[in-house]
């Protein structure tokens, strides 16, 4: 496995590589979430084909007063794990390779992003925009996989190449899942033993929520406050959203269709997780 971590490296990289390259963008912490993202990437890349993960606490998404500092870093064990995974590319800049001091450029998309998360996290998904397109134009991957449990992520980035003319094929990855259903995500290991224990209810709460929607129930007042209920039922857990929204433009609905989303954002003390369920 190649390690890159300058920006001269990975246009090198990128302007000699011949292969059909697959790129999976991450901020490090990788866990078993993340594995599968680089097995689903190894498989579009083809049997002659390229792996890359990129490595990059990306200091623009996190809002004021966010995670940044506490957020894990973990080299030596991602190393490892991309060893061990098959990846076949690492880069891994810092921030003042990424970006400079007077940067005066971002990459907004100004639709999806006002909704759900972007409500409590304003500048979020700007910041995740344009270290995307960044990193698109650095490693000029000619796919790149990122997983559902950030849905809305998804959902931008889609929204994001198609605009912008970015010839980037996006690849979508089902949520990978502890055994009690809570979604993998870096930040589950900030969580106390009993809130990781209370956090497994936003599994249940949306599970519920499929049940009604396919037991007939469309109306999203009622699956919302039912959520929101079982949710509740955590006495550690502190609902940021509890919403049900078309799953293309992330509208909020009145009633359910066979092409809604319900997505959640639970705090269980500092740790704000996210997760969600299509209804089908
Ligand atoms: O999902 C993430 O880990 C990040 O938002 C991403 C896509 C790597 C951009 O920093």
């Amino acid at each position: 496995m190649e390690i890159i971590e300058t920006v001269e490296a990975a246009h090198a990289f990128a302007a000699s590589n011949r292969q059909r390259r697959v790129l999976v963008p991450t901020m490090g912490a990788l866990h078993h979430g993340h594995l599968e993202l680089v097995r689903v990437a190894r498989k579009a890349a083809g049997p002659d084909g390229h792996v890359s993960v990129s490595i990059f606490v990306n200091p623009l998404q996190f809002e004021p007063g966010a995670d940044y500092d506490r957020y894990p870093r973990t080299a030596p064990a991602d190393e490892d794990a991309c060893h061990e995974a098959g990846v076949d590319l690492l880069f891994r800049p810092s921030p003042t390779e990424m970006y400079a001091d007077d940067r005066s450029v971002v990459v907004e998309e100004n639709a999806l992003s006002a909704k759900l998360c972007g409500n409590s996290r304003p500048g979020h998904f700007r910041g995740v925009c344009t270290v995307v397109t960044k990193l698109f134009h650095l490693l000029a991957p000619h796919a790149a996989v990122f997983g559902e449990k950030d849905f809305q992520q998804l959902a931008i980035i889609r929204r994001l190449v198609r605009d912008l003319n970015i010839p980037v094929e996006i690849i979508g990855v089902r949520t990978v899942r502890e055994a009690d259903g809570l979604a993998a995500s870096s930040r589950n290991q900030y969580l106390s033993s009993e809130e990781r224990e209370q956090a497994a209810v936003l599994r249940s709460a949306l599970l519920e929520a499929a049940d009604l929607a396919r037991n007939g129930e469309a109306s999203a007042t009622r699956i919302v406050a039912a959520v929101r209920e079982r949710i509740g039922s955590a006495s550690l857990a502190r609902i940021d959203y509890v919403e049900l929204v078309d799953a293309d433009t992330l509208q909020a609905q009145q009633q359910a269709t066979r092409n809604s989303l319900v997505a959640v954002a639970v705090f269980f003390g500092k740790t704000r997780l996210i997760d969600n369920i299509c209804l089908q």
